[in-house]
């Protein structure tokens, strides 16, 4: 195989400029004769990194200066506590739309920490839609209301901004963060773990409307607190460093690609191609998700024959089109399009299912 594409819903694809460009400095950075590996957070050096990614992801989202951001640890699953423990205060209930196995997973923890109430659901359907606004029922006394704006095992994707009034609006964009332009000024809080569109696991970004800092729960870690982290005098305590320095080379990346309305419009031709390359097949590859809801970031299908669908993963392994089992908890087929997924790989998935389609049909 000469030409591999990864298809990984997470740790996912890299743009391969970003591997090359971290491999030539990694033993000495910009000529200091250290790494990255082996800076102290506290110096100058490593400073500059920080500040310079987050100067760069400020630029690419138009963050409002009213909004913190946080490179933390733990995973967007550490946030499914983190959120309530920081944004509860003294209330006792947050508002949650329950679209899939990701939502059901923040769902559970929140459940640990104050009254869920689920302000709309898809689960009496199987997931196979994003609730449309005119049925959610969001209660006004709510600490916040969470959403998950793609769920990466199930397949949906929010192509629309919810509007609820006072309530901040909290959302999981794991995997499509920095997949299209956002205005970051409807949200309350939005984090995402790295390892999809930002870089390597291990790393978190947290961005926080600032009026939001000071409504931790007292048990909440020092650590985890947003208003503590959120201190001008630098991290509270040893940041993933080499993750963060690896963000701001993606970040750069994505500049160099025109920003964020140009990713999204090659987001938007990648995953016009695979749908079509499903919906061409007359019914050999299947989706339950509605067209309308239908993930540009990772697009969930099954095949007809379930009994095929290890050999589809066998020759396609074979072709170079790697890791497109579905998540465990869904099964099926997966093919996550991230931001470093080039056209030319969806051409090739798209033209191999066309294939196997007419071979086994
Ligand atoms: C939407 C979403 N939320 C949360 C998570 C959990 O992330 P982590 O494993 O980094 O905690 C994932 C992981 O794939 C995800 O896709």
């Amino acid at each position: 195989v000469s030409t591999v594409f990864n298809f990984a819903a997470g740790p996912g694809v890299m743009p391969a400029e970003v591997l090359a460009r971290a491999q030539a400095e990694f033993v000495s950075w910009r000529g200091t004769g250290g790494s990255i590996l082996e800076m102290p957070f506290t110096g100058a050096e490593f400073k500059s990194i920080l500040a310079a990614t987050e100067e760069r992801l400020r630029g690419l989202l138009g963050i409002p200066a009213n909004y913190t951001v946080l490179f933390t640890q733990g995973g967007a699953s550490a946030q499914f506590s983190l959120v309530p423990l920081n944004l509860l205060g003294r209330k006792g209930s947050a508002d949650y739309v329950e679209t899939g196995y990701w939502s059901c997973r923040a769902i559970a923890e929140a459940a640990r920490y104050c009254e869920v109430r689920l302000a709309a659901s898809s689960a009496n359907t199987q997931f196979d839609r994003i609730p449309t606004q005119a049925d959610w029922r969001l209660h006004s006394d709510a600490a916040f209301c969470h959403i998950t704006s793609n769920e990466t095992a199930d397949g949906l994707e929010y192509h629309w901004m919810p509007d609820i009034g006072e309530v901040p609006l909290v959302a999981d964009m794991t995997s499509d963060f920095l997949s299209r332009p956002l205005d970051v000024s409807r949200y309350g809080v939005i984090y995402a773990s790295a390892q999809k569109n930002i870089g390597p696991a291990g790393l978190t970004i947290v961005i926080v409307r600032g009026d939001l800092l000071g409504r931790a729960r007292p048990e909440t870690p020092q650590t985890f607190t947003y208003a503590v982290q959120a201190r001008a005098d630098g991290p509270f305590n040893t940041p993933a460093t080499f993750a963060i320095y690896i963000a701001g080379l993606v970040f750069e990346w994505l500049e160099r690609q025109g920003g964020l309305a140009a990713i999204e419009r090659l987001n938007c031709r990648k995953s016009a191609k695979l749908y079509a390359a499903l919906d061409c097949s007359e019914g050999f590859y299947q989706s339950r998700v509605r067209p309308a809801d239908r993930s540009r970031t990772t697009a969930c299908f099954t095949l007809r024959d379930s009994a095929l669908t290890a050999e589809f993963l066998r020759q396609a392994a074979e072709r170079g089109l790697r890791h497109l089992a579905g998540h465990a908890a869904s099964g099926g087929l997966r093919a996550a399009m991230y931001n470093a997924m080039p056209e030319q790989g969806v051409d090739a998935l798209a033209a191999f299912m066309d294939g196997f389609a007419r071979a086994h049909g």
